[in-house]
This record gives structure tokens, C-alpha cells and sequence, in this order.
């Protein structure tokens, strides 16, 4: 049995604050922000959208695309940090009422960035036991969790969801080789405070009135995504026997060019092959790779039988990766 992605979807919110903008309240520059990280501007969701809201209509567009009705799922995985509540009720359970997934099970799934790459391992083997089609989502409201007055660390996300539909079939090809890892060493480097860990704000923080907020060490965590990114990739390639050039396409979590530039260096291969969008999506932690995926579709760009890989790292830290071959609608390979 083979398990294919056999649709995508994505939902943007519709307000785009650039890097000028944020300029206007922040000691930045738009050049500054380019040249760091290749982000020029992001979506922001409004005062009224949340993240199920987003999730729901990446949903909704990735059955569309599948043509799979919302009552034939078995199971909706968010993968999200940023969800509407704290803790409960999940996102997955506020997607499944809205599009009516009325046979499904539901949860939320919570690796960071490397959530949405986590979340298609863990359907992969949830269709081992059960074959209805799984819907993937990763939804992430960064906006309202990072502190706006930190320069360091707001100027990289956005707002946005990605999903892909997954279906079993007989056909050889979809999801291949994983990779999957953690090191709760690192977990210092990115982190959000507001659970049962106490952290005594900072005198501004407590003025500020900031908390729960993301804080994170930037460079030591692009230091580590350099490292562990062509790792990742090379034992995937390794484990099912490829090599680079039999890639079409490399979807990396769209953190920062400058670190997927930086890999292409060291791994000596086409930076072209990378998809980037990040430069109007900013980082959108668990979102970035379902969202990249859903443009390439829709683009045009992918055909049947297409090696990808996607290669994801976050908070945790959690990083992984995965190898697939493109299915589009089932039928087509
Ligand atoms: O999805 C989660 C995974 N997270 C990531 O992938 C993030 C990985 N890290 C990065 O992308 C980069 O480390 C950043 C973009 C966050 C920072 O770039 P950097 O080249 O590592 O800069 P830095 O942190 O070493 O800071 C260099 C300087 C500092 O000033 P001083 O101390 O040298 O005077 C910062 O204060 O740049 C300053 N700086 C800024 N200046 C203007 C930091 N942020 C800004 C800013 N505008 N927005």
C-alpha cells in the first residue's frame, strides 16, 4: 500500500505589511530585513480571523483539489503552536465541525516548524489502520505570538495555513524515505513561555506586558539549520538511493534564503532547485512547507512522478525531512 498526497490548498490573509512598514515602528530597515533573511514582506491576519479560520480554508481548498468530500476523512492532524486556544479544544476539532468531516478523528500536533513534516509521518502510519483519507494541515497565527517591540525575532514570521490530502493506493510512488529527529538540547534557543514552567519576565517585559511571547537565538539556531539541513537531505537521498539531481524540487521551511543559499553552497548543488516564496510569506512555522507545496502545484510546476524533498527545523528543536513523489489526482502517475 502507498500513500499519496493527492491535493493541496493554502489560505494567505489578506493584509501584507511589508518591511517598510514595519520600519515605521521598529528600529529596522527594509534593507536590513532582504538582506538577513530574503523576506520582504508578510501576511497578517485581522482582528478577527484566527487560526482555525486559515486552517479552515486551506482545508477546504485542499479537498476541492483532491476532489475527496469532507464526510470520506478519517482523521484532520493540525500541526500548529499558535493555536486559537491555549491547549484545548484543538484546531483539528474547530476544522472538522466547520467542513463537516463528520466520520473523523481530530487532533493538533505540536513540532514547531517541522510539525507539518511530523504530521504526514504520523498519517502515513494512522492509514496503516485505517485507509480513509487523512486531511494535513499546518496553521500558524505567528503574529500573535511574537513580540512586536523585538526586532530580532518579528520581522521574520507571517500568518497563513497549508494542507494536503492523503489517500492510499495501490500505485507505487507518494511518500518515501523520513527522517525525523529531535534534541531537546537546543530547547533554550527558541521558546514561548505561558505553560506550567515559570519564567520571571524581564522589568520591560513585565512593563511591556508582553507575555506569553516567542524568544529566540537567532543565530545559533541558523547555525543549527545549516548544519542538520544537508544532513537531513543527504540521508534521505542515501536511504532511497538517489542523488541530488534526481530531485525536482527541494521545498526547505521558508525560515530564511540566506540558509538554504548557504546549504546549496556546502552541498554544491543549483540553488534553483530550492522552492522559496518566503519573500512575501515571511516564516510561517509549521505552514511554510504546505503553503510552498500548494504554490508549486498550482503553478504548474510539478508533474506526476516529480522527486521532491522538504526539509524542516524549529523550536524543540525538532527538524526532519521527507522524500515524495508527486501523485497529483490519484491515476495520474
Ligand atoms: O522557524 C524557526 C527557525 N528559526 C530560524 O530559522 C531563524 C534563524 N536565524 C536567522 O534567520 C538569523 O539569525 C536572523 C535573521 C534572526 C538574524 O540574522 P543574523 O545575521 O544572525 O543577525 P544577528 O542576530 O547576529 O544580529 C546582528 C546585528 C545585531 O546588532 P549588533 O549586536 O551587531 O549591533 C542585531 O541587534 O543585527 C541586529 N539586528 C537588527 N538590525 C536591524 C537584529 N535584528 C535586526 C533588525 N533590524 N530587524
Amino acid at each position: 500500500m502507498f500513500v499519496h498526497i493527492t491535493g493541496t490548498g493554502s489560505y494567505l490573509p489578506e493584509r501584507v505589511v511589508t518591511n517598510d512598514e514595519l520600519s515605521q515602528q521598529l528600529d529596522t530597515t527594509d534593507e536590513w530585513i532582504f538582506s538577513h533573511t530574503g523576506i520582504h514582506s508578510r501576511h497578517i491576519g485581522a482582528p478577527e480571523e484566527n487560526t482555525s479560520d486559515m486552517a479552515i480554508k486551506a482545508a477546504q481548498n485542499a479537498l476541492e483539489n483532491a476532489g475527496v468530500a469532507a464526510e470520506d476523512l478519517g482523521n484532520v492532524i493540525v500541526a500548529t503552536s499558535s493555536g486559537d486556544y491555549q491547549a484545548f479544544p484543538s484546531v483539528a476539532c474547530l476544522v472538522q465541525d466547520a467542513i463537516g468531516a463528520k466520520h473523523a478523528g481530530t487532533f493538533d500536533l505540536q513540532a514547531a516548524c517541522a510539525g507539518f513534516v511530523t504530521a504526514l509521518q504520523v498519517a502515513r502510519g494512522l492509514l496503516q489502520l485505517d485507509p480513509r483519507p487523512i486531511l494535513v494541515i499546518g496553521a500558524e497565527m505567528m503574529s500573535r505570538i511574537v513580540d512586536w517591540k523585538d526586532r530580532n525575532t518579528c520581522i521574520l514570521f507571517g500568518d497563513g495555513a497549508g494542507a494536503a490530502v492523503l489517500q492510499t493506493s495501490d500505485q507505487p510512488g507518494g511518500l518515501m524515505e523520513t527522517t525525523l529527529r529531535g534534541d531537546g538540547s537546543g530547547s533554550h534557543l527558541i521558546s514561548r513561555t505561558g505553560g506550567t514552567r515559570r519564567v520571571e519576565p524581564t522589568p520591560e517585559e513585565e512593563a511591556a506586558g508582553v507575555l506569553p511571547v516567542l524568544r529566540m537565538k537567532g543565530r545559533a539556531v541558523y547555525n543549527f539549520a545549516v548544519k542538520i539541513f544537508d544532513e537531513v537531505l543527504n540521508d534521505l537521498l542515501k536511504r532511497s538511493k538517489h542523488v541530488f539531481s534526481d530531485l525536482a524540487w527541494v521545498i526547505p521551511h521558508q525560515a530564511n534564503s540566506r540558509i538554504v543559499e548557504s546549504v546549496a553552497r556546502r552541498m554544491n548543488v543549483p540553488l534553483s532547485k530550492f522552492f522559496m516564496n518566503m519573500e512575501t510569506t515571511g516564516n510561517t512555522s509549521a505552514a511554510s512547507i504546505p503553503i510552498a507545496l500548494d504554490e508549486l502545484n498550482r503553478s504548474g510546476k510539478l508533474k506526476p512522478g516529480d522527486l521532491l524533498a522538504t526539509v524542516a527545523f524549529g523550536a524543540g528543536l525538532t527538524y526532519g525531512g521527507m522524500l515524495f513523489k508527486w501523485t497529483g489526482a490519484l491515476g495520474q502517475v
